[in-house]
C-alpha cells in the first residue's frame, strides 16, 4: 500500500545519501580506498561509472552526518548502515572500499564493503531488508543489461571483483551473483535479456561447485548455460588482470556445455576402468542425455561411444529402454 511504499522511499533516499557520502570520500584527493583499487588495477572511469566509494576509518563520521540531516537511528540500523553497542551507534562500515547494489530501476539497495588488504570479513554486505532480498538481485545488471542483450549472452561470475574488471576490460555483458546461490528468480531475471548464460566461477572448490548447482538452475529456467574454466589464477578478474581480453574471449568460446560439463564432471569422479565405474557412468549420462533434444543426444552418443569403450547401441538402451532398471 502506500504507507509501505513511502517507507521504501525512505529507505532508498537513505542508501543514496549513504553511497553519496562513500563517493565524496572516495573521489576526493587521495584516500586508502581509491589506493586499494589503484593498486588492483582499475581506473578512475571505471570506478566513476559504478559509484565505488570509501568508509572512512573513523567510529560515527557516517552516523553523526546523518545525525545532523536529521535521520532517525531505526532506519540506519535496518538498513545495515550503523550498529549499536549499549547505547551507542556506530558506523557498520569502517575503512572498506563501498561497492553500493543497485537495481534496474537505479535503486541503491545495498552496499558490500571490501576490506583493504586481509581480514574478516573480506566482504561485508548490507542486510536483508524490505528493500534489498538477495535472491532477487544480480550485481552490475544496471549497467550491464543493455550490452547483455546486444551480446545475446551473459557472463554470470561470482564477484564484485569480476565484475568491475571484465567490464574495464571491455567485457560488459557481465553480472554477479555474490558468491550466493543462484535463485530461479535470477534466473528468471536474466531471461529477460538473454537465454545464454556462461558461468564464469572460480577455479576453487567451492567456485566449481556453486557452478554445478548454477548450472542445473539455470537448465531448469530454460537457459542454454556453458561452464568456463579460468585456467590461470583464482578467477575472471585474476585472469584478465594477466591475460587480457582476448584471452577471455578465447575461454568464452572453449566454455563447455551443459551436457559436456556434466559428463566431465562424471568422469573426473567415476573409475572408467572398472565395471561399477562404467556402468555408473552409463546411467548417469544417460540422465543427462535424455535432458537433451533428441539431435543434441545423437551427437553425444556419438561422441561419448569415441570417447569410450561403450558402444553408441548401449547407451541408446539405456536413454530410451532401460530408465526404470536401476531406481
Ligand atoms: P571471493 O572470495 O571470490 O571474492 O568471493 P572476490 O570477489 O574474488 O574478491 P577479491 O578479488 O578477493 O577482492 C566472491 C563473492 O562472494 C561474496 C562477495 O560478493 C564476493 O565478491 N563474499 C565473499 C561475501 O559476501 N563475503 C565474504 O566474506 C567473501
Ligand atoms: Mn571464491
Ligand atoms: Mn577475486
Ligand atoms: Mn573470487
Ligand atoms: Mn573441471
Amino acid at each position: 500500500g502506500f504507507h509501505a511504499e513511502k517507507e521504501r522511499a525512505a529507505l532508498y533516499e537513505i542508501n543514496r545519501e549513504a553511497a553519496a557520502y562513500f563517493y565524496r570520500a572516495f573521489a576526493k584527493g587521495s584516500n586508502p580506498g581509491l589506493e586499494y583499487m589503484a593498486k588492483r588495477g582499475l581506473d578512475a572511469a571505471t570506478l566513476r561509472k559504478f559509484g565505488i566509494g570509501y568508509a572512512d576509518a573513523e567510529w560515527d563520521s557516517l552516523y553523526q552526518y546523518f545525525l545532523s540531516k536529521g535521520a532517525d537511528p531505526k532506519t540506519l540500523l535496518e538498513l545495515g548502515l550503523i550498529s549499536n553497542s549499549k547505547d551507542r551507534y556506530y558506523d557498520k562500515y569502517r575503512n572498506r572500499v563501498i561497492f553500493p547494489i543497485i537495481n534496474t530501476r537505479g535503486k541503491i539497495i545495498g552496499f558490500g564493503g571490501r576490506i583493504l588488504g586481509d581480514g574478516t570479513p573480506k566482504y561485508l554486505n548490507s542486510p536483508e531488508s524490505t528493500i534489498f532480498l538477495k535472491k532477487n538481485n544480480l550485481y552490475g545488471l544496471n549497467l550491464t543489461r543493455q550490452d547483455i542483450n546486444k551480446e545475446n549472452y551473459v557472463i554470470l561470475v561470482e564477484g564484485y571483483m569480476d565484475v568491475i574488471s571484465l567490464y574495464q576490460h571491455g567485457i560488459r555483458n557481465v553480472s554477479a551473483s555474490l558468491g550466493t546461490a543462484l535463485t530461479e528468480n535470477q534466473a528468471a531475471m536474466l531471461k529477460r535479456y538473454t537465454d545464454n548464460v556462461i558461468l564464469s566461477y572460480d577455479a576453487d572448490a567451492a567456485g566449481q561447485a556453486a557452478a554445478l548447482r548454477g548450472l542445473d538452475i539455470l537448465h531448469k529456467s530454460g537457459c542454454k548455460v556453458k561452464v568456463l574454466h579460468v585456467t590461470d589464477g583464482k578467477d575472471p578478474d585474476d585472469f584478465i588482470k594477466k591475460n587480457g581480453k582476448d584471452e577471455f574471449l578465447k575461454l568464452v568460446h572453449d566454455a563447455m556445455s551443459f551436457a559436456d560439463y556434466k559428463i566431465h564432471i562424471l568422469k573426473q569422479r567415476l573409475d572408467m576402468n572398472t565395471t561399477e565405474g562404467s556402468v555408473e557412468f552409463l546411467q548417469e549420462t544417460a540422465k543427462i542425455l535424455r535432458e537433451l533434444s533428441p539431435v543434441e543426444a545423437d551427437i553425444y552418443i556419438k561422441k561419448i561411444a569415441r570417447e569410450t569403450k561403450i558402444s553408441e547401441g548401449a547407451i541408446r538402451l539405456e536413454i530410451n529402454g532401460n530408465n526404470n532398471s536401476d531406481h
